[in-house]
């Protein structure tokens, strides 16, 4: 298979055909931050914290192609800064209690935000009405904490291929729809997976919240992204 040479942030990097920027810079041992992202599911382009610069031009490194010759800016300071930025603003748009959630440690939104340093955020709080819903089977969803990311959307079905989540409405009516008898038939398996996908604590599988405690979780021992050129991505 022929191969790509791209650089990022100068690093020399070699890629494949049909990589995406994050997928050639991943196998290169490269962190590129990124939230709706999820190994093994199609890129859904739509939380914007991969933003990369190539020639001066800002694109997700998560769905763009990794070209010959490209020279991919990452850890700019700029670009970390858009990148605590829209961190922020999904604080801000959500209620997120951190202390209280069952995912936290285990959160990539709340890893980001450790990453970032983040205090105060620069927007105001919107303290939007949401609802906790269950779905009559094992999960909950947890509107409060949904970043709609599209993770649940793009990989929880059902054993004949039914989609259990479908994006809602437009703009701030925007939500992600759950089909709750779809839902109410999901595997203990399935569910468990369903959780653990979701980046943040939206989708919970009821019962396990704290069976690890707080404080032995991921990201407790790990910040985000240092496990990268270590494993496998
Ligand atoms: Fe690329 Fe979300 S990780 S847009």
């Amino acid at each position: 298979m022929s191969k790509i040479k791209f650089t990022v942030d100068g690093k020399a990097c070699i890629g494949t055909p049909g990589q995406t920027i994050m997928e050639a810079a991943l196998a290169n041992g490269v962190y590129i931050p990124a939230l709706c992202r999820y190994e093994g599911l199609k890129p859904a382009g739509s939380c914007r914290i991969c933003t990369v610069r190539v020639g001066g031009r800002p694109m997700a490194a998560c769905t763009q192609p990794v070209s010959e010759g490209m020279a991919v800016e990452n850890m700019s300071q700029e670009l970390e800064d858009m990148r605590k930025a829209l961190v922020e603003m999904l604080f801000v748009e959500g209620n997120h209690m951190c202390p209280t959630c069952e995912k936290s440690g285990n959160c990539e939104l709340q890893a980001l935000a450790y990453r970032y340093q983040m205090l105060v955020p620069r927007f105001p709080y919107q303290f939007p009405a949401r609802s906790v819903e269950p779905t009559g089977g094992r999960l909950l969803f947890e509107y409060n904490r949904c970043i709609q990311c599209l993770r649940c959307v793009r990989s929880v079905k059902t054993k004949d291929g039914k989609a259990v989540f479908g994006p809602l409405g437009r703009s701030e009516k925007k939500k992600i729809g759950m089909d709750k008898e779809l839902a109410s038939k999901l595997s203990d398996k399935d569910a468990r997976e369903a959780m653990d996908r979701c980046p943040v604590g939206a989708l919970l599988k009821k019962e396990v919240g704290f069976v690890i405690p707080i404080g032995k979780r991921k990201f407790d021992k790990t910040p985000i992204g240092s496990d990268v050129g270590k494993t496998a991505s």
